[in-house]
């Protein structure tokens, strides 16, 4: 595996790949890789990628001034020796010099599905998405990029820019990879104690719950919000910062359930935030 750290080198890198037939396959990451990013490899696989780019980079523009940009978990080693486990073809890993430069002052501005949920808790977090993975897309220029459904609204706001922005990516959005007791797996998992960790499945549970609510028939949003509220308030230690049934492409309250709907939540646990979803077929 090749590993760079300029954008002229994975520029010239993957020109190279490119030019010798090579179908280019990306996955952005922040790194402090788990099963969950590996997957992601295999769905660029399947998906008809046969060079694999993986970026590492804990964007600064995503994070709120009191989030845990300093804190966020990094191990460079121990990522690299995964991706040359999973032969991954090249490793990108820019400084935040790289990426932004004195003077660099243009952000993309993710639309209205940036706005309720994630985005009202975390102002401008999906516009330093949306700039990152347009910046990233530019310099990688892959034929399929893949994300990972955990992050469901990041999916939505992906998908609507590259609609709206024209751009010549195929998306590929893959299954969450979950521990086996149904956690979401995370960077971020690795912030909670041994106490947090098992209350941390309640989140998954609740959400499995409000799922068999629809499929028993309940098609009430507040009454199926409330069950899941209600399952959770159970927890001591644990928050509800949201949990909510929503269109998976406004992020709204479902007209109705003849379309497929998502239920989405996130808690925290002490110090530690944890967003989880579960996609559920039209009724
Ligand atoms: P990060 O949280 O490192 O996640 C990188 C990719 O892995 C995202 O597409 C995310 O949805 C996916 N992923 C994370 N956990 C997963 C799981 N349990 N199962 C399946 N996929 C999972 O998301 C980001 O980084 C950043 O916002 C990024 C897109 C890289 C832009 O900075």
């Amino acid at each position: 595996m090749l590993t760079t750290r300029t954008i002229d080198e994975t520029r010239d890198a993957i020109a190279k790949a490119r030019a010798s037939g090579h179908a280019i396959g990306f996955i952005p990451t922040m790194g402090f890789l788990h099963e969950g990013h590996l997957s992601l490899i295999d769905a660029a696989r399947a998906n008809g990628a046969n060079f694999i780019v993986v970026s590492i980079f804990v964007n600064p523009t995503q994070f709120g001034p009191n989030e845990d940009f300093g804190r966020y978990p990094r191990d460079e080693a121990r990522d690299t020796a995964l991706l040359e486990g999973k032969a991954a073809d090249l490793l990108f890993l820019p400084s935040v010099s790289v990426m932004y430069p004195p003077g660099s002052q243009t952000l993309v501005h993710a639309g209205a599905v940036a706005r309720p949920l994630e985005g009202e808790r975390r102002p401008g977090h999906f516009d330093g998405v949306a700039t990152v993975v347009l910046k990233l897309f530019n310099i990688v220029q892959p034929d399929i990029a893949v994300f990972g459904r955990k992050d469901a609204q990041q999916c939505a706001v992906i998908e609507r820019m590259v609609r709206d922005l024209d751009i010549p990516v195929k998306l590929v959005l893959a299954e969450t990879a979950r521990e086996p007791d149904g956690l979401a797996r995370s960077s971020r998992n690795s912030y909670l104690s041994a106490g947090e960790r098992v209350i941390a499945t309640a989140l998954y549970r609740a959400l499995r719950a409000g799922e068999e609510a629809i499929h028993r028939g309940i098609h009430d949003v507040s009454e199926i919000e409330s069950l899941m509220r209600a399952a959770l308030a159970e927890k001591s230690g644990l928050e509800i910062d949201y949990i909510a049934v929503v269109d998976p492409e406004t992020f709204l309250s479902p007209a109705d359930f003849k379309r497929d709907v998502l239920i989405v939540g996130a808690v925290k646990l002490g110090r530690t935030r944890l967003i989880d979803n579960v996609r559920i077929a039209r009724a």
